[in-house]
């Protein structure tokens, strides 16, 4: 289904994508994207840290053409940004998956499915001309993930993610609010009180349902059929994945894993000990455990506890060019944008997803010739002041 969106090039920043795809999509469905859990502390932290790491650039340098490649686990990328799973995202866009994954492509770089997407994992990986990672949680239990990890396999995903994150689902008061209980209930009476929040969206509500209106997970295949949505809560909750799961994914798998929600250096040094090729400091965008801090905050401590023996990735909280600039500066390889691109994708689709990645590349181009940087590879400590109570715990650690 095709629907005319805003000229992407009219949005100046990843705010004025998140501003758009309020304006087109129902309450439900943006604060879902938007939202973080408890009071959001988490969430507004991840964006606030950053501002407390300052730059020290190198004036007059010539920096023609800065070279934003880098390679993560040998895979060559154009920008040092990676799209971070993201469920539900076909609530977003007709065959969001698959529109953000050929965007992704397009731009040079990974796309990360969730296993909460509603289009099926060899679509999306056949959508894109780039490569793909497939983020598992154990819905369903061990076989039925069992059988989608050997999918992901077979369809060519060169990496699997496994968040550590969710023993249960984080108290997203949003979500409660605007009825996502009652509304996967199918029961019409208890969804009728948060019916008018679609009504109010006809353009979404018109390109849902020319998208089939679908709302089950493709690749959680059940005995009988794939799993349906469901609240999130419960999902997670049932999906959770602990140190003891790797062996037998690993067993499957054979590729490389990488572990995604590390919030401290003894985690990070449990996880490369058991096998992760990568980690990601990652709060689930403050979705989770409100409270815990900000990732930029936490990479340090995570970079002296494991930099040297694997890669470091970061997300939670990037929302510009200049963020990923500091994280790199700080040791992370890559950096993953969940939110950031999922604004895009619900604003204007594919051209939307496309503008977020132009935004930030165009930002991290801007940020290093200021900096007098010519390529990411030099990006280190010297480019910027980091508070010295961020640096206390590397100093324990590596005691
Ligand atoms: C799923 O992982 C979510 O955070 O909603």
């Amino acid at each position: 289904m095709r629907e005319f969106g805003p000229v992407p090039s009219a949005f100046v920043n990843i705010e004025d994508l998140r501003r758009a795809a309020r304006r087109r999509l129902p309450r439900s469905v943006f604060d879902y994207i938007d939202g973080g859990a408890e009071g959001e502390v988490t969430l507004r932290e991840n964006c606030r840290a950053f501002e407390d790491v300052g730059f020290r650039p190198r004036c007059a340098v010539e920096t023609p053409a800065p070279d934003l490649r880098t390679t993560v686990l040998g895979t060559p990328l154009s920008l040092p940004v990676i799209l971070a799973p993201v469920g539900s995202s076909r609530m977003f866009w007709p065959r969001g998956e698959e529109v953000a994954a050929t965007a992704a492509g397009a731009a040079g770089t990974i796309y990360s499915l969730s296993t909460l997407s509603g289009c099926r994992l060899e679509d999306v990986k056949k959508a894109t001309p780039g490569p793909a990672w497939y983020q598992l949680y154990l819905c369903g239990g061990r076989d039925v993930a069992g059988a989608t990890v050997q999918r992901a396999r077979d369809a060519g995903y060169s990496a699997l993610i496994l968040t550590i994150d969710t023993p249960v689902a984080g108290m997203r008061e949003r979500d409660l609010r605007n009825g996502a209980r009652e509304l996967l209930t199918r029961k019409p009476f208890e969804m009728l009180p948060h019916i008018g929040q679609f009504l109010a969206r006809p353009r979404w509500l018109s390109a849902f349902f020319g998208d089939g209106g679908l709302m089950q997970f493709p690749n959680v295949m059940l005995p009988d059929g794939p799993m349906l949505y469901a609240d999130v809560g419960v999902m997670l909750e049932q999906s959770t994945v602990t140190w003891r799961d790797l062996g037998w994914i690993r067993d499957i798998w054979k590729g490389p894993i990488v572990i995604k929600g590390i919030h401290t250096g003894d985690d990070a040094r449990r996880a490369v000990d058991e096998g992760a090729s990568a980690i990601v400091v990652s709060n689930h965008g403050g979705r989770q455990l409100d409270g815990v801090r900000a990732t930029i905050r936490v990479l340090p401590e995570v970079v002296a506890a494991a930099g040297d023996r694997t890669e470091v990735l970061l997300d939670s909280g990037v929302r510009r060019g200049s963020d990923i600039v500091k994280a790199l500066c700080m040791g992370a390889r890559a950096v993953l944008v969940g939110r950031a691109y999922a604004y895009g994708l619900g604003a204007a689709g594919g051209p939307g997803v496309t503008r977020a990645i132009d935004i930030l590349r165009t930002d991290v181009i801007r940020t290093l010739k200021l900096l007098g940087c010519r390529s990411v590879a030099e990006l280190d400590a010297s480019y910027v002041d980091v508070p010295r109570e961020w640096l206390r715990a590397t100093a324990e650690t590596s005691a």
